[in-house]
């Protein structure tokens, strides 16, 4: 069972998750191509409050808006080859009993808590606000009418409750506090159980590295509920409040499995119970590792259900470098994408790009024609071109009986190894190199062998027909292990040659004393006029809606910090007691990788902190600097000793880390305020 991350139903397929689905798309590929048997589900995310406003908006109702959008996605999917044994919707009956079921499970071993919270209220529309609802002037710059969560004047990143003259985005009223009892999932109790999990092979290396500093972080209670009006499913045992979507969201892989096995008469328990020996991966983007690699597991372990094998995080696209934009054009629709370009072009290139690891990946135009130009139709088209018309005029479409160079084929036919476990382990870019390696060898092959030269003389019969179908030999074998990543390519190809769709293994055995069909051209050239078509459409999309994403916010922060927290009232920051600190002493923790044991001067009192800044910071470049610190935090118990307090940094984590430190002049123990 393979899995790609559920699109949000409040907006159009776009190339940045095109990474996604064409990565799980070309896996799952090559492993159906193995022989391996393999279900690939997906379904839209069709909860929450943008969805909810949305069909408002549209003066529709919710089914009816994630029922249009779904049709679109499928569409756009399958025109990309995605090919999805199933695609559901979390707005489902599989899923609604899923959740329910999970849910009880939880609730019944005592995993769920209740607690009452206060958040910003719209008064006139009658609901809660998440923060992207909430707009007001930039608290730093003053430009008006922004984000409660960040200024896209400035840049500035901040909390509502900073905003000058808040709105609500939704009615205009301007927002209250107000209380309400919300659901908590009890995270904390499977603190061992994840710890194991992260470290079991079942993540890579740099997501469970930073799943580390998450838990030195402490894992918090996750907030499961949401009042209505929401368009979600309600809780069993809690009228009016319903499930937040990030519960029901990866619950929706199993539904739609559930769907898919309801349709091919699988026992869809075997799935899912505690000792299925059935693979389940999930291929998710690094914005959404924490809903993955934490609650989904707990969720699973708590529900006594079977846990993920593989979660496999990608990184974020870029275009020309910089983050898809609007006003550059490069925030491309897949459905733009398609009225310009041939979708396989892109399923090329971001083959040529991904490995397995989690960087960021870009699409630079210019390389973009360069590649797709030069490697496949220069390349790979080029040798069927270069040797069918012989075959079709001068032998009526028949292949030779004889390979012509059994060394060079075998040398093609080995290969297919090491580019199957490239595929294996997703170093997609690895194999790509290694396919064009051959083709390379292929087109030296007839560029030796000058079949047209051959074709002049008298008597060169045999000769002739033996050079070209190794060059379709050769072609063929290229197109076979290419096949995962371009099926339409592979799809003409094995009509052009007359043969039944290509499986793998049918690279061990050449094609011979065969008849073939007319050739007609695989693949036309990247034309420059209509990339800047597409650039220019999207320049146009200005109003395409963009995914509101409130609802990627876990409490401390996915692989980059994501939207600001929940509203808090001045109170509650005044709360905070923050001091200035004065490292007096840093040094290293046996034992651990990723602390640092600071001693802070906090005027006429001393406090003993683990900071996990090791990562950026040797304890020499910290002793005897100023910094903040947040002072009465409750002391915590580590493992190292009893912990009194935090220090404050900012950053994404790793060598990317930045402790505060005050202007010149602020003593230790001075009130932070
Ligand atoms: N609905 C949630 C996922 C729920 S899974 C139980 C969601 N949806 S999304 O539409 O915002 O994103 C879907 C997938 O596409 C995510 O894995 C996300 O990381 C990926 N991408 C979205 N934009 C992307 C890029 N610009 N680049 C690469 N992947 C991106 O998150
Ligand atoms: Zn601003």
């Amino acid at each position: 069972m393979v899995t790609s991350a559920l699109p949000y139903a409040n907006g159009p397929i776009h190339i940045g998750h095109l990474v996604e689905y064409i990565q799980t798309d070309i896996w799952v590929r090559f492993l159906k191509m193995r022989g391996h048997t393999c279900y690939y589900v997906c379904a839209d995310d069709a909860h929450g409050t943008p969805i909810m406003l949305r069909a408002q908006q549209e003066d529709i109702t919710p089914e009816a808006l994630i029922e249009k959008i779904g049709r679109q996605h499928k569409i756009d999917f399958a025109d990309f080859s995605i090919a999805f044994d199933h695609f559901h919707s979390t707005h489902s009956e599989e899923n609604r009993a899923l959740s329910c079921m999970i849910y009880e499970r939880l609730r019944d071993a005592g995993h769920i808590n209740k607690r009452t919270i206060k958040q910003a209220y719209d008064p006139e529309k009658e609901m809660f606000l998440p923060d992207r609802f909430i707009r007001g002037e930039c608290p730093k710059c003053g430009a008006a009418d922004q984000y409660g969560d960040s200024c896209e004047e400035c840049g500035a990143a901040y909390s509502p409750t900073e905003l000058v003259n808040p709105v609500s985005a939704i009615s205009g009223a301007t927002p209250v506090e107000k209380e309400s009892e919300h659901y908590f999932f009890k995270l904390a109790d499977f603190e061992n159980m994840l710890r194991d999990w992260t470290r079991a092979g079942h993540l890579q290396k740099e997501v469970a590295n930073k799943l580390d500093e998450w838990f030195e972080t402490g894992l918090q209670e996750w907030d499961i509920s949401r009042d209505e009006p929401y368009f979600g499913f309600e809780i069993p045992d809690a009228p009016g409040k319903y499930f937040y979507v990030w519960l029901d969201a990866p619950i929706g892989y199993l539904a739609s499995m559930k769907y898919l096995c309801a349709q091919s008469g699988l026992d869809f328990n075997n799935f899912i119970k505690e000792d299925s020996d059935i693979e389940m991966h999930h291929f998710i983007g690094k914005d959404i590792v924490y809903f993955h690699a934490l609650f989904w597991p707990a969720m699973l372990k708590g529900s006594g259900l079977r846990t993920p094998t593989s979660v496999h995080t990608h990184g974020f696209l870029t275009v020309n470098g910089v983050k898809m934009s609007k006003a550059r054009g490069t925030f491309i629709k897949a459905r733009t994408y398609l009225e310009h370009l041939d979708p396989e072009y892109l399923r090329y290139y971001f083959a040529a790009k991904l490995g397995c690891g989690i960087d960021d990946i870009d699409l630079n135009m210019e390389d973009f024609l360069h590649r797709v130009n030069s490697d496949l139709v220069g390349k790979v088209v080029n040798i069927a071109s270069r040797c069918s018309g012989f075959i079709e005029k001068r032998y009526a479409g028949k292949l030779a009986a004889e390979i012509h160079q059994p060394e060079l084929l075998s040398e093609f036919i080995n290969a297919g190894d090491s580019i199957a476990s490239a595929y294996t382990g997703k170093e997609y870019s690895k194999a790509m190199r290694e396919i064009m390696t051959l083709a390379d060898k292929a087109n030296q092959y007839i560029d030796d062998q000058k079949p047209w030269v051959i074709a002049k003389q008298e008597n060169s019969d045999d000769e002739l027909q033996a050079i070209c179908t190794m060059g379709l030999n050769l072609f063929r074998l290229l197109i076979i292990y290419l096949k995962p990543v371009l099926p339409v390519m592979a799809e003409k190809t094995e009509q052009f040659l007359n043969v039944e769709a290509f499986s793998w293994e049918d690279s061990q055995t050449p094609l011979l004393v065969h008849e073939i069909k007319k050739f007609k051209p695989l693949m036309t050239r990247v034309e420059q006029e209509h990339i800047d078509a597409m650039i220019e459409k999207s320049k146009e999309d200005l109003t395409a809606t963009e995914n509101v994403s409130d609802e990627k916010n876990p409490s401390s922060g996915p692989l980059h910090d994501g939207p600001i927290a929940d509203v808090i009232s001045i109170g509650d920051f005044a709360k905070v007691d923050l001091r200035i600190a004065k490292i007096i002493k840093a040094k290293h923790v046996e034992g651990a990788d990723k602390l640092l044991q600071l001693t802070l001067d906090i005027g006429g009192e001393t406090r003993n902190v683990f900071a996990g800044i090791k990562s950026a910071y040797s304890p020499e470049d910290l002793e005897g600097r100023y910094t903040v610190m947040v002072a009465n935090l409750a002391p915590r118990k580590m493992r190292f000793g009893v912990s009194e307090g935090m220090v404050l940094a900012a950053g994404p984590g790793g060598k990317d880390l930045y402790i505060l430190s005050p202007d010149e002049g602020a003593i230790p123990g001075m009130k932070v305020k």
